[in-house]
């Protein structure tokens, strides 16, 4: 199998973090007009995890990253940079890499944030990977952190049961010839902008009393037309990249796509003629943590026995933008 990457560069180790808050489908139906049958076989979603007020997403992020370092090994002064993947950073600027990195006390890395919405990890873990392959580094982290908490609007029924706050880490080191990140293939196409977008707080709409009593700090989202989408590009690029590295479905240890909705995946999936048990799926318990999800079903999965050395594995992913790709990778 030919690698893409100029050097082999593989994930390493990895790491989560979730907030302790528990919140139940039937908890939120004390808050809007929902119910738990209805969130259960729309979206596979039982639970999700919430922030306390004051918990930011470099909060869970640190958090992430540490188990991911003390899993390798290695302390925070190994890394050379830290990319973040996150849509809710603490703040505009300075990057949420920045408050990493003091977080964790990463005396040696430099970083930066990458937003591509539910793609930043998998766009953040190929640029992570090429700062290795192509920029001579050693060590990099790629941490996908996100608190949809703080930009989802808790009284609208059609978004406030999606979506939920949490961390995963992974990270990035030169690896054995034919392992690691072996193919990728990533996209964007902006005609899509409108179908999911936080529309205010940005240069276009900067915040004012108007823009926030419009709800525009909020996530708006057309769910059917992303639903649409989000099956059928995340089915094609999986597709593609088996298919120009001769791998068959049965050769596939395991399929990771973004976790938004379990209906979604499973008709990506059955799009690939993958049964169920080889596609991590952790959305029924902690819902959709956008830039977490992929890092933390690589966690959950490695944790729990489901990923070994060898392993051949897709992740694919699907966002705002629209945004969306996949990797191949031989797991390390
Ligand atoms: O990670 C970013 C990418 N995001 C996604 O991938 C999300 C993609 N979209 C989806 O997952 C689904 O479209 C949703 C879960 C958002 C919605 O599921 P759906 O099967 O597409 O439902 P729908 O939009 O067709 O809504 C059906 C009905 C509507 O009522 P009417 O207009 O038919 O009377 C909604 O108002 O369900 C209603 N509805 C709800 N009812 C109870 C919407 N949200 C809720 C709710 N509880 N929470």
């Amino acid at each position: 199998m030919k690698q893409r990457l100029a050097l082999p560069v593989g994930i390493t180790a990895t790491g989560q973090f979730y907030p302790e808050r528990i919140v139940t489908n039937t908890d939120l139906a004390n808050l809007v007009d929902t119910s738990d049958e209805w969130i259960l076989t729309r979206t596979g979603i039982r639970t999700r995890r919430w922030v306390e007020p004051g918990v930011a997403s470099s909060d869970l992020g640190a958090e992430a990253l540490k188990m991911a370092l003390e899993r390798r090994g290695i302390t925070a002064d190994d890394l050379d940079a830290i990319v973040v993947a996150t849509v809710t950073p603490d703040m505009f600027f300075p990057c949420t890499a920045a408050l990493i990195q003091h977080k964790i006390g990463a005396s040696n890395a430099y970083g930066f944030d990458v937003n591509a919405a539910c793609s930043s990890f998998l766009f953040g873990l190929t640029t992570g990977a090429g700062l290795i392959a192509g920029l001579g580094m050693k060590r990099v982290a790629v941490v996908g952190c996100d608190v949809m908490t703080s930009i989802m609007d808790k009284s609208d029924r059609n978004t406030a049961v999606l979506f939920g706050d949490g961390a995963g880490a992974a990270i990035l080191e030169q690896v054995e010839e034919g392992y690691g990140i072996l193919d990728f293939e990533h996209r964007l196409d902006g005609s899509g902008a409108p179908f999911l977008c936080m529309p205010g707080g940005g240069s276009l709409h900067p915040s004012t009393a108007e823009t926030v009593a419009a709800k525009m700090h909020y996530i708006h989202q057309d769910g059917k037309e992303v639903y649409k989408r989000a099956v059928r590009d995340m089915a094609e690029v999986s597709r593609l990249m088996l298919d120009r590295n001769g791998i068959g479905t049965g050769d596939l240890a395991l399929f990771v796509p973004h976790q938004a909705n379990v209906r979604i995946m499973d008709a990506a999936a059955k799009r690939l003629e993958l049964p169920s048990e080889r596609m991590a799926s952790n959305i029924g318990e902690f819902a959709n943590t956008t830039s977490a999800t992929l890092p933390t079903a690589l966690h959950q999965s490695v944790e729990t026995g489901k990923l070994h050395k060898g392993d051949l594995v897709v992740l694919a992913a699907f966002g705002a933008g629209f945004t969306w790709g996949g990797a191949l990778l031989r797991w390390v």
